[in-house]
């Protein structure tokens, strides 16, 4: 099990990081977009790449099997061990993630709404397969069964790929993920920090630092 950091902020990814459960990052298009419109993607992601560690994720933008192969060329080489190809699910991206997959290149197959499309990705050798948690259940039902069905065909079958959900909404899509059987939830920076959060544990904080401050003050009459 292990969680990733879904941003491309990289003092986000800095400040997360420092507390030690982080263990990888992943982008897309929409991400950056909203985040940083006028960054340069090479330079965001060298950044992000400086402040982390392990598997961080970029996600191709073009749509011709020659582009998507150019465009993985470029980013593979940011940091060839650590860059994590984010193929989009097609029939171009099968044969894209093939190639990839035959040079050794790591690969995150993304946008999956059904276990029988991360079934094909992972056969294919993916390094990873992403179930789009929140996006599942906008189209009225639950995330849940999906993530199951695939861990149990993954771990059926010896696949190696591992299980990302991402398109996480609420901090319960994160417990539900973890249940159902995924590798690693990939959180944003708000989820993350309200996974931290519970009222009793502030209380029982505040009871005993302020016990600490007042030990062996009087007692009144
Ligand atoms: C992560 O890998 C996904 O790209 C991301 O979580 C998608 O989230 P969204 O459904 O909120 O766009």
């Amino acid at each position: 099990m292990a969680l990733f950091i879904d941003s491309s902020d990289p003092k986000e990814v800095q400040d997360l990081f420092a507390w030690g459960a982080i263990s990888g990052v992943t982008t897309n298009p929409l991400i950056i977009a909203k985040e940083a419109p006028d960054a340069d993607l090479g330079e965001r992601i060298r950044e992000i790449l400086k402040v982390s560690w392990g598997d961080v994720s970029v996600e191709l933008t073009t749509e011709t099997e020659a582009q998507m192969m150019a465009e993985s060329e470029q980013y593979h080489a940011w940091d060839p061990k650590r860059i994590c190809i984010k193929v989009p699910f097609s029939e171009i991206g099968m044969r894209v993630l093939h190639k990839l997959v035959k040079r050794g290149v790591k690969t995150n197959v993304t946008c999956l709404m059904a276990m029988n499309q991360a079934y094909l990705a992972a056969l294919a050798g993916a390094t990873y397969v992403s179930i789009f948690s929140g996006r599942v259940r906008d189209l009225g039902y639950s995330p849940a069964p999906i993530i199951e069905a695939t861990r149990k065909v993954i771990d059926r079958e010896g696949l190696a790929s591992k299980i990302i959900v991402g398109s996480i909404r609420h901090m319960h899509d994160v417990n539900e993920a973890l249940e159902a059987g995924a590798h690693v939830p990939t959180v944003t920076p708000p989820i993350l920090r309200k996974m931290l959060w519970h009222p009793r544990t502030e209380e029982t904080i505040r009871e005993f630092n302020t016990a600490w401050a007042n030990r062996g003050k009087a007692k009144g009459p």
